[in-house]
C-alpha cells in the first residue's frame, strides 16, 4: 500500500506514468468517453480547512471514475470533538477504499496514515501541497511540450528556472522537493524572517535552488513565476505583519519582464490581486492559472487510480 502524504512519496519515473496516465483520461473526460476504474470504490475527504478546488476536483474525479465520496469536516464530525486521530483513522479507513485530508501540522496526515488500512493523499497541510505541484508541473509540460504531437515528456523540465516569489510556505516547499526529483532549478525569494526551511521541505539536493535577497533578480532567465498568498491558512493573526514585510513581493509585470520573455505565470489560487500578484499578469496573455485549476482534476483521477488499482 502506498500513500501520498508529500511529493517526494513518488520517484521520478511514476511521475512520468502518471503524466501519461493523466494526459489520457483528460484526452477521455474532454471526448465525454467514460472512464470508470474505481466503480463501487469510495473516497473519504477531511477538511479542516476551507477549500474550493480541492473538494470539487477530488469529489467530481471520484464521481468520474465511477466511485463516490463521503465529505468530512471538523466541524461536522468527531474529529472536531477531540476523537483521537488514530481511532478515526481506524474506523474511516475500515468502511473506505483511500482517504484524502487537508489539516494543519503533517504529523497529523502521518499518524492518520501510519493507522489507516488504505491509502492517504495529502491534499494540503502546513509543510506541504504535493496534488497542487503535479498539477502545476503537468500543465507546465503540456504548455512546454517539445514533442511535435504535443506528448508530455518530463525531460522537458530538466534545466528549466522556476522563479518562487513569496512566502517559504507549503507551496515554497513542495517546489523545492519536485526540483531534486525533475532536476530543474528554483530560484526562491521571500522577505526576511520568512525563509524556506530546507530541512522542513526534505531536501535531498542543494543544487536545485538558489536564495535570492530581490524579486526581480530572482526572475532574471526565469522559464516559470509563481507565487502564493501572502497569509495561508493557519496564519491568519499574522496578517497585518505579512502585508508590511511583502509589500515588495507583488509579481508584476516589471518582474515579468526580467524573466525570459515566454515565461509563464502560475498561482495555485485562491489569489488576491493587488497583493501578491498583480492583476495585469495573473489575468494576462502569460497566465495559465486556469489550466493550472483545472488540471488538478485530471492528475488527481490518475494519482487516486494509481493507488488504488496500481498500474494499469
Ligand atoms: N489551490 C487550492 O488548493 O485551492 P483550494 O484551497 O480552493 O482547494
Ligand atoms: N499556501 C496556501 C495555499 C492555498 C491553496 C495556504 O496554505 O493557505
Amino acid at each position: 500500500m502506498r500513500h501520498y502524504l508529500q511529493f517526494s512519496d513518488l520517484t521520478t519515473d511514476e511521475y512520468a506514468y502518471l503524466f501519461d496516465r493523466a494526459s489520457l483520461i483528460k484526452k477521455r473526460f474532454k471526448a465525454y468517453e467514460k472512464h470508470q476504474p474505481l466503480v463501487d470504490r469510495t473516497l473519504a475527504m477531511i477538511f479542516e480547512k476551507a477549500s474550493t478546488r480541492t473538494r470539487v476536483s477530488f469529489e467530481a474525479g471520484m464521481y468520474q471514475l465511477g466511485g463516490s465520496v463521503v465529505h468530512l469536516t471538523t466541524g461536522d464530525s468527531q474529529l472536531g470533538r477531540a476523537e483521537p486521530i488514530e481511532d478515526s483513522a481506524k474506523v474511516i479507513s475500515r468502511m473506505v477504499d483511500l482517504v484524502m485530508i487537508r489539516t494543519y501540522e503533517q504529523t497529523k496526515l502521518e499518524c492518520f496514515a501510519q493507522n489507516s488500512r488504505v491509502p492517504v493523499i495529502n491534499g494540503l497541510t502546513n509543510e506541504f501541497h504535493p496534488c497542487q505541484i503535479m498539477a502545476d508541473l503537468f500543465t507546465f509540460l503540456e504548455h512546454r511540450s517539445s514533442d511535435k504531437n504535443q506528448k508530455i515528456n518530463i525531460n522537458d523540465l530538466k534545466g528549466k528556472v522556476v522563479a518562487w516569489v513569496g512566502d517559504g510556505n507549503n507551496m515554497a516547499n513542495t517546489w523545492l522537493q519536485a526540483s531534486s526529483i525533475f532536476g530543474f532549478k528554483v530560484h526562491v525569494c521571500t522577505p526576511r524572517g520568512y525563509e524556506v526551511d530546507p530541512k522542513v521541505a526534505g531536501m535531498t539536493s542543494q543544487n536545485s535552488f538558489e536564495i535570492f535577497r530581490n524579486p526581480i533578480k530572482a526572475c532574471e532567465g526565469a522559464d516559470l513565476v509563481t507565487t502564493d498568498v501572502w497569509t495561508s491558512m493557519g496564519f491568519e493573526a499574522e496578517n497585518e505583519a505579512r502585508k508590511l514585510a511583502f509589500a515588495d513581493w507583488c509579481v508584476d509585470s516589471k518582474m515579468m519582464s526580467s524573466a525570459k520573455p515566454d515565461a509563464l505565470f502560475m498561482h495555485c489560487l485562491p489569489a488576491h490581486r493587488g497583493e501578491e500578484v498583480s492583476a495585469e499578469v495573473i489575468d494576462g496573455p502569460q497566465s495559465v492559472v486556469w489550466d493550472e485549476a483545472e488540471n488538478r482534476l485530471h492528475v488527481q483521477k490518475a494519482l487516486m487510480e494509481f493507488l488504488v488499482l496500481g498500474h494499469q
